[in-house]
């Protein structure tokens, strides 16, 4: 069942700039959902439209069958953004800061929800503390507490581990999984694609404001997965053996080295290569591991 529903969504900018064109997805209950781009593909501007903080400039989105536009109020209190600037007010208490929140989303207070997330994101021995004694890390988990504490149908995540090193990363993937459990709907923007691979059910790809393909994340990673093993080779070849005439083994056109097509779906017997290698008296230089790079995906996706 799809708890958010976005068709043909644009948005063109004051200065002319057009940071999306027909954008159309649907997203599914419970899902977390990875929206894939490099920086300035429409990622935050999509989402600020989902949740009300920038006017499309043509199209429809509905979260949880209410109009974003038409039906405002119903929409907005299904949702919560984390945006990926950390605004916190750094002279209040983590609690209060998730307590004034509760109340800025117009709910009754909820003291044993707020002691719920505060121990979820492992926030409770820091709740009497000011923001502004919090690392880094901290504040961006009191960002994500305080966007539970609308208790949303419908959680929003801008690149929420932009500039957080590699371990805290991790950490709030594991927290995100854990929202996840609970029933919440993630959507996330990202342009790492580990980030994606790591939490994600489905991933989207979007450049230049276009929605460039949907896909399962299982699916895509094998497509992603491509990688060739370079075999450069003492001496030129000018044939292959016919024990290594394979599909998925060619000569580089210069006949100075092999070219191995492998990846998540396809695996070979590298002993045994070399094996065959040695016994056709093939010598070798060199050995590289070429992997794709989003960037190599990326081109690839446009181009295909
Ligand atoms: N307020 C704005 N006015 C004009 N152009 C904007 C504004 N916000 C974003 N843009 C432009 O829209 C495009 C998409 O931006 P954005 O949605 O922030 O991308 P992303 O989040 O994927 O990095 C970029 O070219 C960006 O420069
Ligand atoms: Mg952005």
């Amino acid at each position: 069942m799809s708890i958010l529903k976005i068709k043909n969504l644009s948005k063109e900018y004051q200065d002319g700039t057009k940071a999306l064109k027909n954008v159309s997805l649907e997203i599914n209950k419970g899902e977390i959902f990875a929206l894939l781009g490099p920086n300035g593909a429409g990622k935050t501007t999509l989402i600020n439209i989902v949740c009300g903080l920038v006017n499309p400039s043509g199209g429809e989105a509905l979260i949880g069958g209410f109009d974003i536009i038409k039906q405002y109020r119903q929409a907005r209190s299904l949702v919560s953004l984390v945006p990926q600037e950390i605004q916190l007010d750094p002279f209040i208490t983590v609690e209060q800061t998730l307590e004034f929140a509760r109340g800025f989303f117009g709910k009754s207070k909820k003291p044993e929800l707020t002691k719920e997330i505060l121990s979820g994101l492992s926030l409770l021995d820091k709740k009497d503390n000011r923001v502004n004694q919090l690392s880094g890390g901290m504040k961006r988990r009191v960002l994500i507490a305080k966007a539970l504490m609308n208790e949303p149908a419908v959680l929003f995540l801008d690149e929420p581990t932009a500039g957080v090193d590699v371990e805290l990363r991790r950490d709030m993937w594991k927290f995100i999984a854990k929202i996840k459990k609970q029933g919440t709907t993630i959507i996330l923007t990202t342009h790492y694609l580990e980030e994606a691979e790591s939490m994600a059910d489905r991933i989207g790809i979007i450049d230049k404001g276009e929605l460039k393909m949907i896909e399962n994340k299982d699916v895509l990673m094998k497509k992603m997965g491509k990688k060739q093993l370079l075999i450069s080779l003492k001496n030129t070849l000018d044939n292959l053996p016919s024990e290594l005439k394979k599909d998925y083994i060619c000569l580089s056109d210069d006949k100075q080295s092999l070219i191995v097509n492998y990846g998540n779906d396809f695996e070979f017997d590298v002993a045994d290569l070399m094996q065959t290698l040695k016994n056709n008296n093939i010598v070798i230089s060199d050995i590289v591991i070429k992997q794709s790079s989003l960037e190599d995906i990326f081109i690839d996706l446009i181009n295909e």
